[in-house]
């Protein structure tokens, strides 16, 4: 019998904030949280803390809180952060190149191994010492070296060919910055990124008075 559940897509996108916040908690030295503690850190009802929580099991103790190195590390467990993950940018230009020189995404386990553009200028560059390649070779380059992820950052209009050599090679995600709807493969996942969406809801945020005044809506915290 499966007695699988159902996890929202909204609780998997608070997981990374719950592991940030623990991660501080750790740097800090603190060892133990209630919900009631994390709640006021992150701006979260405690019993949605726990309500998140219990999708993946029993990890408070009632009168002692959580226990913050293992919850740490079931979560990181969850996230698949306990694995290291090979990545590709196709695309070598602005978001290319700042991502490339991230260092930070090799603390939590995501190694770029090369670049690849159509732009002579580039090709034979190297970002942070990773490589820009040229983008005629990337059927070959998946072919002879194992990559996780592909990450999506050259314009709309070249990004669906691009997108359909990478889903044919073995390649198990996809981070597309692209902005294009890419057709589904069996067993490639993605996530879109859009930074302008992040941008416009600040851009609410800092209009909201004057809508809670008009649609007559209160904010829920
Ligand atoms: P950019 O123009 O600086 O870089 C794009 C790079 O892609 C260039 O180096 C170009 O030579 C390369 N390219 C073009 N065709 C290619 C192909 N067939 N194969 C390999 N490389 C190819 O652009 P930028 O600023 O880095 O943005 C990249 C994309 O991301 C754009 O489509 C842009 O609209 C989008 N974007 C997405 C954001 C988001 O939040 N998702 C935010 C900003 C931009």
């Amino acid at each position: 019998m499966d007695n699988s559940k159902s996890v929202s897509l909204a609780v998997i996108k608070r997981l990374p904030r719950y592991y940030r916040y623990l991660g501080d908690l750790l740097d800090n030295g603190i060892t133990r949280i209630s919900s009631k503690e994390l709640s006021n850190k992150m701006n979260i009802t405690a019993s949605q803390i726990r309500q998140d929580l219990n999708n993946f099991g029993c990890f408070g103790q009632q009168g002692y809180g959580y226990n913050v190195e293992l919850l740490y590390n079931e979560i990181k467990k969850i996230l698949g952060l306990d694995k290291e993950y090979s990545i590709v940018i196709i695309g070598a230009g602005n978001i290319g190149q700042a991502l490339a020189n991230y260092v930070n995404f090799e603390r939590r386990g995501f190694y770029f191994k090369a670049l690849f553009d159509i732009n002579p200028k580039l090709i034979g560059m190297t970002i942070r010492g990773i490589e820009v390649r040229d983008v005629d070779t990337l059927p070959d380059y998946l072919k002879n070296n194992p990559i996780d992820i592909a990450v999506l950052a050259l314009p709309k209009a070249n990004a669906k060919e691009v997108a359909a050599i990478v889903t044919n090679s073995g390649v198990k995600g996809i981070w597309n910055f692209s902005h294009i709807d890419l057709d589904k493969k069996a067993g490639v996942k993605f996530e879109n990124v859009h930074l302008t969406d992040s941008l416009m809801t600040l851009s609410y945020k800092l209009n909201e008075d004057e809508i809670i005044e008009r649609f007559n809506v209160l904010p829920k915290r």
